[in-house]
């Protein structure tokens, strides 16, 4: 599984719950990160450098892009040079459609997810009859960061991006919100307890997590999975995440 950061550990979350024994090797581009204000360019040629480097190094059955920016941007392009299946991670826009009772819902993403025309066939393709505001909330993915690595939030931070969902042409009517990048989960309570119990918060890991384990169906796995964290730059950039790491069943963080 590759992320920037700890956000697609919400995924990786999920596929435990569904695929308990397959081992996880989850690499963090942490010196790449944050890949929402990168331009596509700089993320398609980091995914597929990196992508390349664990196939490569690790072997693995299947690799997962546990990030929505990197998804959006890169996944047809890895699809085509790597020889293992790859699941993506990509806005949960047609389960939300299906959701909202208003017809309009909302989509919080980073600057880059939001501006993709992956979002845009998805819209198109899924919510063609709805109203779909979309956000970019590039300082979440920061606050999602801290608080794995037991910082304290900055509410005011989450109260800014939900105001100005709510804030836009018809936000009020908002009855659900796709969590479009895979940190956001990480801040479900917080987000939650600012819009409120009639705004369901939809993301895709459990639809991913169901992907990957149809996909390794019926495949062999070691009786007991060693899972590794490992990080692009120095192992320092994973410090606070100890705690984090060993609920999940990561060893110490290891330099990729
Ligand atoms: N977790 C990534 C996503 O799902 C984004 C974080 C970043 O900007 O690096 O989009």
């Amino acid at each position: 599984m590759l992320d920037t950061g700890v956000g697609g550990l919400t995924v990786y979350d999920a596929l435990r719950r569904q695929l308990p024994q397959a081992p996880v090797i989850f690499a963090a581009d942490l010196i790449g990160m944050p890949y929402g204000k990168k331009t596509e360019a700089e993320v398609a040629a980091r995914v597929a450098g990196l992508l390349g480097r664990m196939s490569e190094r690790y072997r693995p059955r299947l690799a997962c892009i546990a990030c929505n920016t990197a998804s959006t941007i890169a996944l047809g392009m890895v699809r085509e040079v790597l020889e293992i299946p790859i699941v993506g991670t990509v806005p949960a826009i047609k389960p939300a459609a299906l959701h909202t009772n208003t017809g309009t819902f909302g989509l919080i993403g980073t600057q880059a997810t939001i501006r993709q025309r992956y979002v845009d066939d998805l819209e198109r393709d899924f919510a063609r009859d709805k109203t779909l505001l979309r956000i970019a909330a590039p300082d979440l993915v920061d606050e999602a960061e801290a608080k794995l690595r037991g910082r304290t939030v900055n509410m005011a931070v989450i109260e800014e991006a939900v105001q100005r969902l709510r804030g836009m042409d018809g936000g009020g009517d908002i009855d659900a919100v796709v969590l479009a990048c895979t940190h956001f989960p990480l801040l479900r309570e917080e987000l939650g307890a600012l819009f409120g119990n009639d705004v369901a918060l939809i993301d895709g890991a459990e639809g991913i997590a169901r992907r990957i384990a149809n996909l390794l169906e019926g495949q062999e796995f070691a009786p007991t999975p060693q899972n590794r964290f490992v990080v692009t730059g120095p192992v320092e950039g994973a410090r606070g995440l100890d705690a984090a790491l060993a609920e999940r069943g990561f060893g110490a963080p290891e330099s990729f």
